[in-house]
């Protein structure tokens, strides 16, 4: 078996609305997929259909092999669920809590103290295995619910925003457990809005936008496919930077005769004052910034540096740390940005160039959907 999970046009409506439309994925086995969304995009619904506690409207799914319609026994069986608000009786302890859910699954009595006890190591809650879960802390409470929901097994976890409110240290020992868990074969599936946790976790990622999948990829994938994205963008942005700045210079020139102050050949300060007004223009603009420390910083450097072509900003703090604006896609930028410093005497101690992040690519793709919506 080759996919966890496959969805064949799997829907979800509500009366007249619809909260699934119509979603077609694969998500591999053995891999950690993420799944991410603005509130009431579709994410939990969905989790729902998967997990047989919603019936899909039309289209189905299938769960380790199993269609959820027609075999949701099957599919109870070989999954695990963290929801997001902790399903746990509150008055009963971690170890029990873990013991009804072993009973549930009909887990043999002379595993189940064995597994409980293995699973508490595991997650680090031994300690307070004789605990109430109304005495636990988030993390604590987070750390039982995984206890219950791995007891018997699953070949397949759902976890419902899991270090939602939890302190960094806490959230590491999750991410690190996320990750043993997928290296000891389980597939995972993480409902998140922690970029940075996706971003490290997933081997794929879906972003889901009013009830649709608007992006599948790795997460790499999508990064890179927003940096073409921003290249067609920009190409765009400049043709359209370019005429409107030769229609305001057409204008000042009706008004003060044959002065084509725009395109006189004077100084670097006034050729950059035009490059600030494309940038002003181009607010859309997507550049990438980078960022060095110069040891021997000199007025030559900054000049050459200024009159680059895809040089669209530059900052000097403290006569040591030049940040610039920089066009992604200008050919060799970088490395001639680095020859002006360096054939001038200047020694780069460090360098820092920012590439965009799963963030951009979430809010690019769930912008694009509300445009499409409104439309
Ligand atoms: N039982 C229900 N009846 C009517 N609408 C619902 C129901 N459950 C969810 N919805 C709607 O479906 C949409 C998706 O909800 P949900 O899947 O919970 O979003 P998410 O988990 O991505 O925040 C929301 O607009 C929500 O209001
Ligand atoms: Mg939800």
């Amino acid at each position: 078996m080759k996919y966890a999970i496959e969805t064949f046009d799997l829907k979800k409506q509500y009366k007249n609305f619809i909260a699934v439309n119509s979603i077609n994925m694969k998500i591999p086995n053995k891999t950690i997929f993420g799944m991410l969304g603005p509130n009431g995009a579709g994410k939990t619904t969905t989790i729902k259909m998967l997990t047989c506690l919603a019936q899909p409207t039309s289209g189905t799914a299938t769960v380790g092999g199993y269609d959820v319609k027609e075999n949701p026994d099957e599919v109870r069986e070989l999954l695990g669920m963290v929801p997001q608000q902790v399903s746990l009786y509150k008055d009963l302890t971690i170890k029990e809590n873990a013991e009804l859910c072993a009973d549930y699954y009909g887990v043999p009595v002379d595993e189940k103290f064995d597994r409980i006890d293995e699973l508490m190591e595991l997650v680090d809650i031994k300690y307070a295995q004789d605990k109430t879960i109304n005495q636990l802390s988030g993390g604590q409470k987070q750390k039982a619910s995984l206890v219950a929901s791995l007891v018997h097994r699953p070949d397949i976890l759902f976890l419902d925003e899991p270090t939602i409110g939890l302190d960094p240290t806490t959230k590491r020992v999750l991410w690190n457990l996320i990750e043993e868990l997928n290296e000891s074969g389980h597939t995972i599936i993480l409902c998140s809005h922690d970029m940075h946790e996706v971003d490290m976790l997933c081997d794929n990622v879906g972003i889901i936008n009013t009830g649709n999948l608007v992006a599948y990829d790795t997460p790499q994938g999508l990064k890179d496919q927003l940096l073409k994205e921003q290249k067609e963008e920009y190409s765009e942005n400049i043709k359209i930077a370019l005429s409107k700045i030769y229609e305001e210079n057409n204008k000042d020139s009706e008004d003060i005769e044959e002065d084509d102050e725009f395109s006189k050949p004077n100084g670097a300060n006034s050729k950059w004052a035009d490059r600030e007004r494309d940038i002003k223009i181009t607010k859309e603009l997507h550049l990438k910034e980078m960022s060095f420390l110069v040891k021997n910083l000199s007025d030559k450097i900054v000049d050459e540096i200024i009159n680059n072509p895809n040089v669209f900003s530059v900052d000097i703090i403290n006569n040591e740390r030049v940040t610039l604006k920089i066009e992604s896609f200008g050919e060799g930028v970088i490395t001639e940005v680095l020859k002006s410093v360096l054939n001038n005497g200047g020694l780069i101690e460090s360098i820092y160039t920012q590439e965009p992040s799963l963030e951009d690519v979430f809010i690019k793709a769930t912008a694009e959907v509300d445009e499409n919506a409104r439309a």
